[in-house]
């Protein structure tokens, strides 16, 4: 498009869920920061990273939300999944109860998607794809200290504007920790076969030894963008 030449940036939100233990935190900072934690803590609420891609020469940022997966985080972490255009739902292919709960994840990624306007300045993008120039409001309540209970301006690079439900949201199902292959009790093909009934994208990764951490990231973004 050609409003949008001249190095205007695109700003994207992810969020990783899934359970906790499962290695969100440990395959973000992986893929941030090439660091792998063997005693990483849980997170505790919500913590973000922001990390530029580059997709066909072109720079993609990517605002990695990873939220707690400890149950008693979760109705503050569900707040968090609005105005994400992708997701990734971890879970570990060492502990069933982890993959079972994937459905869960799921729902509660659906259930917070209310049509709503991602953060936003002077360029924004509508449902069609189609670029704008002005100022766009937003009703994002979690945009730092601006809330004061209505709607607000956000400065930033570039809008994206999407409404949040299953069809414009990237999601990957991610089997991590496929290093331990030798204690595993969640089989590839029931990944592969609940990625395809949800509609999902399926990768099984290892933040521990690199393994497809990488891709997992990309394909969610290269989708998005
Ligand atoms: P919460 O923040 O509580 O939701 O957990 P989390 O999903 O962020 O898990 P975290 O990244 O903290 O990892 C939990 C444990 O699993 C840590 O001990 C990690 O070192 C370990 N771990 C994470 N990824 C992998 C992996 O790919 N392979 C192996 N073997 N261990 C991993
Ligand atoms: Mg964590």
């Amino acid at each position: 498009d050609e409003n949008c030449e001249g190095g205007e940036e695109y700003l994207f939100k992810i969020v990783l869920i899934g359970d906790s233990a499962v290695g969100k935190s440990n395959l973000l900072s992986r893929f941030a920061r090439n660091e792998f934690d063997a005693n990483s803590k849980a997170t505790i609420g919500v913590e973000f990273q922001t990390q530029v891609v580059d997709i066909d020469g072109k720079e993609v940022k990517a605002q990695i939300w990873d939220t707690a997966g400890q149950e008693r985080f979760r109705a503050v972490t569900s707040a968090y999944y609005r105005g994400a255009v992708g997701a990734l739902v971890v879970y570990d292919i060492t502990r069933r109860t982890t993959f079972h709960s994937v459905n869960r994840w799921l729902q509660e990624l659906t259930s917070t998607s209310i049509q709503y306007q991602n953060v936003g300045a002077s360029i924004y993008k509508d449902e069609n794809g189609g670029l704008h120039n002005g100022l766009v409001r937003t009703a994002d309540p979690f945009r730092g200290s601006q809330y004061h209970g209505k709607t607000v301006l956000i400065e930033l690079a570039l809008i994206v504007t999407l409404s949040q439900n299953d069809s414009t949201m990237a999601r990957m199902l991610v089997g991590n920790k496929c290093d331990l292959d030798n204690i595993r009790e969640v089989s590839t093909e029931e990944g592969k076969s609940l990625a395809e009934e949800e509609g999902l994208f399926f990768i099984e990764t290892s933040a521990l030894d690199c393994t497809n951490v990488q891709t997992a990231f990309e394909i969610v973004i290269r989708e998005i963008y």
